[in-house]
């Protein structure tokens, strides 16, 4: 009797052992997570390449380079990735402005029609500003630039929205 009740507190106490040791392999495995969250960027440094990628486009579309121009807006919308995970509340008001608000600029690229990319397009930097203003940041206000942001890749060229990848 007295031997099987000493087994039972024996592994009772292993368990609990076993319990505390898990316990603060969790604690600190959350706390590497969030290390590593805390360092994954936020809105800031995507938002640099959103600007690239959105003055590139411009110049891919007006050079029939509309393949360019998709891959442009396509990665233009990835960029935000990250903040889903480092910006929960905040993700939201991108992926709307991307799916609708952003949707008649890639309806124009699909349809290869200049005309009303550069309506569209010109209409939505009004857009991308309102949101910085929204969030606190109405001291950034993007520009139409003269030139692409990146000079490294030809922007004329004939290619359809359909030639990226998926
Ligand atoms: C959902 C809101 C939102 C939308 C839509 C948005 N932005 Fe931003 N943008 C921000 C925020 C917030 C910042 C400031 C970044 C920070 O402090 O984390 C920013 C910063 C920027 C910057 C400055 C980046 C730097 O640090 O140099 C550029 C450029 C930029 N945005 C371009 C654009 C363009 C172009 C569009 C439209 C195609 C756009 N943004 C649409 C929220 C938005």
């Amino acid at each position: 009797m007295m031997q099987k009740l000493t087994a039972i507190v024996v592994m009772v106490g292993i368990f609990l052992l076993g319990m505390t040791a898990f316990s603060f392999a969790a604690d600190d495995m959350q706390k590497q997570v969030d290390a590593i969250k805390g360092v994954l960027p936020k809105f800031a440094i995507p938002m640099r390449e959103v600007g690239a990628r959105f003055q590139n486009m411009y110049f891919a579309a007006k050079g029939g380079n509309w393949g360019l121009a998709y891959y442009m807006s396509k990665y233009m919308n990835g960029a935000l990735n990250p903040a889903k995970l480092t910006k929960p509340d905040e993700y939201p008001a991108w992926k709307t402005f991307y799916e609708e608000t952003f949707a008649p600029v890639n309806k124009a690229i699909f349809a290869q029609d200049f005309k009303a990319f550069e309506k569209e397009y010109t209409a939505v930097i009004n857009k991308c500003n309102d949101c910085h203003s929204g969030m606190g940041y109405g001291f950034i206000k993007v520009v139409k630039m003269k030139a692409p942001a990146d000079k490294g890749i030809a922007y004329t060229g004939k290619s359809k929205a359909e030639d990226v990848p998926k």
